[in-house]
C-alpha cells in the first residue's frame, strides 16, 4: 500500500504555512481540525462571486446552487448513499437535536431506547429527554476500568419494544472504535434504529455508511479539513418515515426533513473542497480510475496506516508513565488517535504548561463527563487530550513527548 506522502498533505493546508503558527504543533485535533485550501478556496470564491440566492436563473445564483447540490452529491458518493441521505445543518449537536424532536413524535406509548454512557453530550443527552415524554430509557453502559462499550451488554438491553439505540463510532475521550457494523446488525435484529455519531471517527477516514449499516450516521465538517457544518445521514426510508422537521412545503424532499432552518449557502457550498481534498490525496497516491466509494476508502485507509503508527509510541509513553492513567486501549489499532490522560494535577493547568512548549492542546471533560465520571476521573480534574490526525509528523509527536514528559 502507499505511504501517506506527508509533504503533499501538509502543502494543502495554509495553517503550516502561515507565520503565526510556525513551531505550534497542532494537538487539539478533535476539536476542530486545521481546514483545507480546497475548502478555504471555495469559501472564498463564494463569498466574493456567488453569494447570492441560490437556484435563481442567473448565472451567479445558479452556480451557488449548483455548488451546493454538488457538495451533498460527491460527499455522499464517498459515504455510499444517495445524494439526499445526506444533510447538512449547522452542527451535529443540532442535527441530533432535531432527529430527537422527530423521534419524540414518532415513537409510541410503550416504546423503548438505547443510549449509552460513552457517548459526547451531543449523541446522548437530545436522546435522554425522550424519558421526559414518558418512553423508557436504557442506558447502555461502559466498563469502568476499559471505557468499553461490549456489544453483549447490549444484547441483554435489546427486546422488541426497543425503537432507537444511539451510539458513537468512536468516543472523544475512550478513543476506542466500536465495530459499528457489528452493533448495527444486532440492533437490526431488534428491529430497532441504529443512531451513529461519527463526529470523532471522520475525520479518520471518512467512513462508506452504506457498509457500516448505520441508519443515521452523523459528523462535523469542521473537524474533517471543512467549514463549520454539520453532516448527517439519514435511510431514506427511516428519513421519510419519521415526521417532517423542514417546512411543511418541503416534506417530499429527504434532504430538507431535518434541516428546519435555512442553510449556510456558503459553507455547504465550500464542503464540496472536503471531496476535492480526498480527491487530491487519491489522485497524488494512488491515481487511476475508481469508483469514489472506493477512492475514499483508499484514502481512509492511507490515513488510517500513519495514524497509527505515530499513535502507538504515544499510548506507549502513556502506559508507562506512572503519574498518568491512559483512557481507552494501547494499542493504536483499535482507537483513533484521540487521547485523554487523566493525571494526579487538573489538566487544564497542564494544558496551559504544554503552551509554552509550542503543544496546543486542550484539558477538561470535553462534554463527554458521563463517560469520565464512569471511570472514576475527578471531575475538578478532567482529562488532558492531546489529539491528532494524517497530517501530524512523526516529529509533532516527538516533540508532545518530550513535552509531556516535563510537564505531567
Ligand atoms: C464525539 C462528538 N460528538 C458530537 C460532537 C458535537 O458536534 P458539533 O460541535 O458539530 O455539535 C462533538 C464535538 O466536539 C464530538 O466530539
Amino acid at each position: 500500500m502507499a505511504k501517506l506522502d506527508l509533504d503533499f498533505v501538509r502543502a494543502q493546508f495554509p495553517a503550516f504555512e502561515v507565520p503565526s503558527l510556525q513551531g505550534q504543533a497542532f494537538f487539539e485535533n478533535a476539536g476542530g481540525s486545521y481546514t483545507c485550501r480546497q475548502v478555504i478556496d471555495r469559501l472564498h470564491r463564494f463569498y466574493t462571486e456567488r453569494k447570492v440566492q441560490p437556484y435563481a436563473p442567473y448565472t451567479a445564483s445558479s452556480l451557488g446552487g449548483a455548488e451546493m447540490d454538488e457538495a451533498r452529491t460527491r460527499l455522499s458518493a464517498i459515504m455510499g448513499i444517495d445524494a439526499d441521505e445526506l444533510s447538512f445543518g449547522p452542527s451535529s449537536s443540532q442535527n441530533t437535536y432535531v432527529l430527537a424532536q422527530a423521534f419524540a413524535q414518532w415513537m409510541k406509548p410503550g416504546d423503548a431506547f438505547i443510549v449509552t454512557n460513552q457517548d459526547h453530550e451531543a449523541n446522548t443527552g437530545p436522546w435522554r429527554r425522550l424519558a421526559e415524554r414518558g418512553f423508557e430509557m436504557r442506558e447502555w453502559k461502559i466498563n469502568p476500568d476499559t471505557g468499553h462499550l461490549d456489544p453483549a451488554d447490549l444484547a441483554n438491553l435489546l427486546d422488541d419494544r426497543v425503537r432507537l439505540v444511539a451510539f458513537p463510532h468512536c468516543s472523544n475521550v475512550v478513543g476506542e472504535i466500536n465495530d459499528v457494523a457489528a452493533i448495527c446488525e444486532l440492533v437490526h435484529d431488534a428491529g430497532a434504529v441504529a443512531c451513529v455519531d461519527g463526529v470523532s471517527y471522520a475525520p479518520h477516514g471518512i467512513p462508506n455508511v452504506a457498509e457500516l449499516g448505520a441508519d443515521i450516521y452523523l459528523f462535523s465538517a469542521y473537524k474533517t479539513y471543512g467549514p463549520h457544518q454539520g453532516i448527517m445521514a439519514i435511510r431514506r426510508d427511516l428519513g421519510m418515515t419519521l415526521p417532517n422537521q423542514g417546512h411543511h412545503f418541503n416534506a417530499d424532499c429527504l434532504y430538507k426533513r431535518f434541516t428546519p432552518a435555512g442553510p449556510d449557502h456558503a459553507q455547504v457550498a465550500a464542503s464540496a473542497g472536503m471531496a476535492d481534498y480526498i480527491d487530491a490525496l487519491y489522485a497524488h497516491h494512488i491515481g487511476g480510475e475508481a469508483a469514489t466509494v472506493a477512492k475514499g476508502a483508499a484514502v481512509h485507509d492511507l490515513m488510517r496506516a500513519h495514524e497509527v503508527e505515530l499513535l502507538q509510541p504515544l499510548l506507549d509513553y502513556a502506559s508507562a508513565k506512572n503519574s498518568v492513567r491512559l483512557i481507552g486501549p494501547s494499542d493504536a489499532a483499535l482507537r483513533a488517535p484521540t487521547v485523554a490522560l487523566a493525571l494526579q494535577s487538573g489538566a487544564e493547568a497542564a494544558a496551559a504548561d504544554l503552551a509554552p512548549h509550542g503543544i496546543m492542546a486542550g484539558g477538561g471533560d470535553f462534554y463527554a463527563g458521563r463517560a469520565l465520571r464512569a471511570m472514576g476521573v475527578a471531575a475538578d480534574k478532567g482529562v488532558l487530550r492531546v489529539s491528532f490526525v494524517h497530517y501530524t509528523s512523526k516529529d509533532e509527536v516527538d516533540r508532545l513527548i518530550s513535552a509531556l514528559d516535563q510537564v505531567v
